[in-house]
């Protein structure tokens, strides 16, 4: 039996603002984006949309392409850092049901800009595991969405500028045959570097009084520098680490998709490898950083653009909050 990826879809909300934009209400300019980050624009949530919202339009769209109803679905996973509710009920459990899934498991995966790398190890491994048939899964629905713009804080310029809102899903299904399309996966954690991404508001230490402020919303607090160095260092482990162990060579791969997160630190890692720059897939001119849809916006995009045939090897990496790190390989 093998897990393939069916199909894909997104959803890019409405709402496109330029840096220019941007600086009208932020003190920054369009050149120091560019040229510290390569961003260009982003894309804002419109009003009254959840991010349970953006991942339904994804998942429809990628429903219908795979040619799949959401009654056939037996498994639901969103990578998300920005939850309709934080806590609970899982943003799974509310798409599960504006999508009419009845016979679906569904939960989130709480893994920062990583998640939906995360997401695609624990979809495969949770389909795979059912060679017997004993939970008898065998389609699953995996969302990247977020709403990045309703937690960003826009008195601080350093991080306000790098985030956007969009969603993106895969439809993955056990079938006859051999070769899934996730071949390999590779995930690590690294909870000491917590506190150079996280969002502003902690759980009470305290069971009957109120402690630390709670008027106001949580958003970002990141540290870029040491976010920065974690990355360009995140990058370069996860692809050593899936070729040492996949047996693969960097000329294998037909695409090496990012996470988005900040061209130059992408940059730094293809130069370093020595991977040309139109085997490596950016599209954070556009989107900024979309955190765990980020990937699968831009495969969804390749895939529509017409960029990947069947067969191609495609190297795919996360990085972010927790903090978390990890790539998977896929042969499309
Ligand atoms: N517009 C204009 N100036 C800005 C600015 C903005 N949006 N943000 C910061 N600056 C200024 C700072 O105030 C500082 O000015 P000063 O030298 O007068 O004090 C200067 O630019 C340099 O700031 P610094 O924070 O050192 O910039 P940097 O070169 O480290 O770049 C980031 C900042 C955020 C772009 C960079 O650290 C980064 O990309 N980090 C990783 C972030 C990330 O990817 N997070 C998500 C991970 S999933």
């Amino acid at each position: 039996m093998a897990v393939k990826i069916l199909a894909s879809g997104a959803y890019i909300p409405g709402i496109k603002v330029s840096n220019e934009e941007l600086s009208k209400r932020v003190d920054t300019t369009d050149e120091w984006i560019r040229s510290h980050t390569g961003i260009g624009s982003r894309h804002f949530a419109e009003e009254g949309m959840q991010t349970s919202d953006l991942g339904l339009a994804a998942a429809k769209a990628a429903l219908n392409r795979a040619g799949r109803s959401a009654e056939e679905l037996d498994l639901i996973i969103v990578a998300t850092a920005t939850p309709d509710y934080f806590g609970f009920p899982s943003t799974a459990c509310i798409i599960q049901d504006k999508l009419g899934a009845v016979n679906a498991a569904a939960f989130d995966v709480t893994a920062g800009c990583t998640g939906f790398i995360y997401c695609l190890d624990v979809a495969t491994s949770m389909l795979e595991a059912n060679k017997l048939g004993l939970a008898k899964r065998k389609t699953a629905l995996v969302i990247g969405a977020e709403t990045l713009s309703r937690i960003t804080d826009w008195s601080d310029r350093g991080s306000c500028v790098l985030f956007g809102d969009g969603a993106a899903a895969f439809v993955m299904e056990q079938q006859e045959g051999s070769g899934s399309s996730v071949l390999h996966s590779w995930l690590r954690s690294k909870g000491s570097g917590a506190k150079s991404l996280y969002l502003s508001q902690p759980a009470r230490t305290s069971t009957f009084e109120r402690s630390g402020d709670y008027s106001k919303p949580p958003s970002i607090v990141m540290d870029g520098q040491s976010v920065y160095m974690f990355a360009v260092k995140a990058i370069t482990d996860i692809i050593d680490a899936l070729l040492q162990e996949s047996g693969f060579k960097l000329g294998d791969f037909r695409w090496i998709v990012p996470h988005q997160a900040n061209a130059r630190i992408v940059q730094a890692a293809a130069k370093r490898f020595g991977i040309e720059e139109e085997r490596m897939y950016l599209n954070i001119e556009e989107f900024a950083n979309t955190s765990a849809a980020s990937i699968p916006i831009a495969i969804n995009e390749m895939a529509e653009k017409g960029l990947l045939k069947k067969g191609d090897l495609i190297m795919s990496m996360g990085f972010g909050a927790g903090l978390t790190y990890g790539g998977v390989i896929i042969r499309w």
